[in-house]
């Protein structure tokens, strides 16, 4: 039997609380003072994606709109219609590659006009972050969980869009018990304290793994969201490098 030792038992939790405020920094006063401090950047703008590259940053957010045109085109997608294709992308392919993607799901390019030139801004954004490396592009349907235990991914950076249903689920530093983590521990031992935060529809999140160089044992810590038997059907796109 698994022995959690969950510290928040022990701990001051208002304390706990307000430090992971500061680490998750959404209030703009402090978002100068903290940007080289914080492992988590989120801001209302594409630029924050790039901080990714500091050092001790492991998530960056930019927290747009939804946008209406985009999630009209793919309000008819199925579970069905895009089980986790990918393919190897760059920036001279990219286009090409989303539309014979679609193509070969049997869905007309020419109906995700919009999503397409979403997908090609968020991808330029990537590419510029991607230090050449070789980049996997994923679309997925799915109306499945995923990976519901709290993990790190073995990439170096990982771009993340849900573009319907509910987002990713990730927790910051502060709330992590990372030895519980690699050490194969259930998900109510990894979270000290709080509730996990969530990636909303449209959000575009670059997450830091535990490949990138200098990162190794401190990738930002996230699962998929519980969808299973609710009936919603995510669409996501992900970018690797
Ligand atoms: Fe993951």
């Amino acid at each position: 039997m698994l022995y959690c030792n969950n510290r928040s038992s022990v701990r001051d939790q208002a304390t706990e609380r307000r430090l992971a405020m500061l680490e998750t920094v959404t209030n703009p006063e402090l978002k100068t003072a903290a940007r080289y401090t914080s492992p988590h950047v989120t801001g209302d703008r594409p630029a924050e994606l790039r901080q990714i590259l500091n050092p001790g940053v492991n998530l960056c957010l930019w927290q747009r709109p939804v946008q209406p045109e985009v999630t009209r085109e793919l309000s008819g997608l199925r579970a069905s219609h895009l089980p986790d294709v990918r393919c190897r992308t760059s920036p001279a392919s990219f286009d090409d590659d989303v539309r014979t993607l679609l193509t070969q799901q049997g869905l007309d390019p020419v109906a995700y006009e919009n999503w397409r030139e979403d997908l090609r801004r968020l991808a330029d954004l990537f590419f510029g972050v991607s230090g050449g490396r070789d980049v996997l592009l994923r679309l997925e349907t799915t109306n499945d969980d995923g990976c519901r235990r709290f993990h790190v991914d073995r990439t170096h950076l990982r771009l993340l869009c849900t573009y319907r249903g509910p987002g990713t689920e990730w927790l910051t530093d502060r709330q992590v018990d990372r030895a519980a983590q690699a050490g194969g521990a259930p998900n109510e031992c990894i979270i000290h304290f709080g509730e996990p935060s969530r990636f909303e529809p449209f959000w575009v999140g670059i997450m830091k793994g535990d490949a990138f160089p200098g990162n190794a044992g401190l990738g930002l810590v996230h699962r998929s969201p519980q969808i299973a038997g609710s009936g919603e059907t995510r669409v996501l796109f992900c970018l690797d490098c």
